[in-house]
């Protein structure tokens, strides 16, 4: 696995002749292991073919927002991406940027994202000296964006001065460095670029303001999911009802719940950009139909309680999963472990089934130790014996991480198919 593992970069082209050294650029960050998208203007289909960006990128180009299968590409590339980089950018391109016009798929897709941006601009030393130009450079620099170069040197047409393109091992060390990774001497964590959402404690359905249905989950188990995940460099969602004593790392959002609605809520609003979901949580299968607005007392006679179902989150998210997300699901048990455990495995649509036996000493519940299968979709199976919780955090993220890769992988081969086929949107 190369330093970049994980991490989706869309790469923009614009129409210039430094748009070959792009190629190179390309083809670096494929080699350290990024998702590169290409995405050409029709400028920069003038200057190199979009046969080489599709043979060297990991997705097939794309150049316009109405020729993708996907509705709306941009926001595709912009919100999934965690660069974007643009290289060579033309004085055009920064003065779109720079005013926020958005009518070609690149300039939209800069819009649309939250990602950190690096631009190496490369034009003419007259027009890079231009007062307009400079002040886009300054007030784009100024908002955040990354500029490398450009630099004096060769220019098209035999000229010499400022303005030329960086290097691409210049351009690809700003990358690096926008994405907080290492050269590769040293990889960062091998979670790194991935999010990953976690669920933690048993939810809370009330029966009325003093009294609610409940289980026995302390959070320990999905807290060290959280907290293992954090270290090994992955952005961290930790939706828990047991806030309280949930991790506390840079870049760990936690989100308090209580009920299966809210967490079914906090989840399945966050899913669409996650690429790990770890249910820990214990999550009730029944609530009550009416909540009582007073405290139930004991003279009015033994209460009755209606029970309805709740969502099955896990279950939906297996219903809507997408490219190469991961879905992680528990099951804690206290008989036939291994057929409870195969039979959720496929009854909810996961990848990976972590499942414990309560029932056993130590394990489990309120513990800060367990035991666990882990029971995968393509057979796999793996004892993990008595050990601590963040044991088996950890062998449950090294499961996931492999499940992710290899999706990722698939995906890559179904792009080279169908470029190999001609089959180009
Ligand atoms: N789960 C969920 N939503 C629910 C119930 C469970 O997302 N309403 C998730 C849990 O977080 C866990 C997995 O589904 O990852 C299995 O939960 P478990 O309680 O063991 O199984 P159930 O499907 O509830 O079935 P049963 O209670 O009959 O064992």
């Amino acid at each position: 696995m190369g330093p970049l593992a994980g991490r989706r970069i869309v790469l923009g082209v614009t129409g210039g002749i430094a748009a070959y050294k792009a190629v190179e650029v390309c083809r670096r960050l494929v080699d350290a292991g990024a998702h590169v998208a290409p995405v050409m203007t029709e400028g920069a289909l003038h200057f190199v073919g979009r046969a080489t960006f599709d043979a060297l990128g990991s997705e097939p180009v794309q150049t316009s927002l109405w020729d993708e299968l996907h509705p709306i590409p941009h926001t595709r590339l912009g919100q999934g991406a965690d660069l974007v980089l643009v290289c060579p950018a033309t004085a055009r391109l920064l003065s779109d940027y720079r005013t926020g016009r958005s009518d070609d798929l690149l300039t939209a897709t800069l819009l649309a994202t939250r990602a950190p941006v690096v631009v190496a601009p490369a034009m003419h030393t007259e027009m890079w000296e231009q007062p307009s130009v400079a002040e886009n450079v300054a007030v784009l620099a100024d908002r955040g964006v990354t500029m490398v170069g450009p630099v004096d040197g060769r220019l098209a047409g035999g000229d010499v001065g400022a303005g030329r393109m960086a290097e691409p091992a210049d351009i690809v060390a700003a990358a690096f460095e926008a994405l907080g990774a290492t050269d590769g001497s040293e990889p960062a964590g091998d979670l790194a670029g991935l999010t990953v959402l976690v669920t933690a404690g048993g939810t809370r359905e009330p029966i009325c303001p003093v009294r609610f249905i409940g289980n026995r989950s302390s959070g320990k188990q999905g807290h060290a999911l959280a907290a293992e995940a954090a270290v090994r460099g992955a952005k961290v969602q930790c939706i828990t009802t047991q806030s309280a004593s949930a991790p506390d790392y840079p870049g760990t959002e936690v989100v308090a719940v209580e009920t299966a609605a809210e967490m079914a809520s906090a989840v399945l609003e966050r899913f669409p950009l996650v690429d790990v979901v770890l249910m820990a949580a214990a999550v009730a299968d029944f609530r009550p139909v009416e909540v009582a607005d007073h405290k139930i007392k004991k003279g009015g006679g033994v209460p009755e309680i209606r029970l309805e179902p709740t969502v099955d989150i896990l279950a939906q998210l297996g219903r809507t999963r997408a490219g190469s997300q991961v879905l992680v699901g528990f099951a804690a048990e206290t008989d036939d472990l291994r057929q409870n455990a195969a039979q959720k495995l496929q009854a909810k649509g996961v990848d990976l089934i972590v499942a414990n036996d309560v029932s056993a000493p130590q394990v489990g519940f309120e513990h800060e130790t367990n035991a666990v299968v882990l029971l995968g979709i393509d057979g796999g199976i793996t004892e993990v014996p008595l050990c601590d919780k963040r044991e088996v955090a950890r062998v449950v993220l090294d499961a996931a991480r492999d499940i992710h890769q290899a999706n990722c992988e698939q995906m890559d081969d179904d792009g080279a198919d169908r470029a190999s086929n001609g089959d180009d949107t």
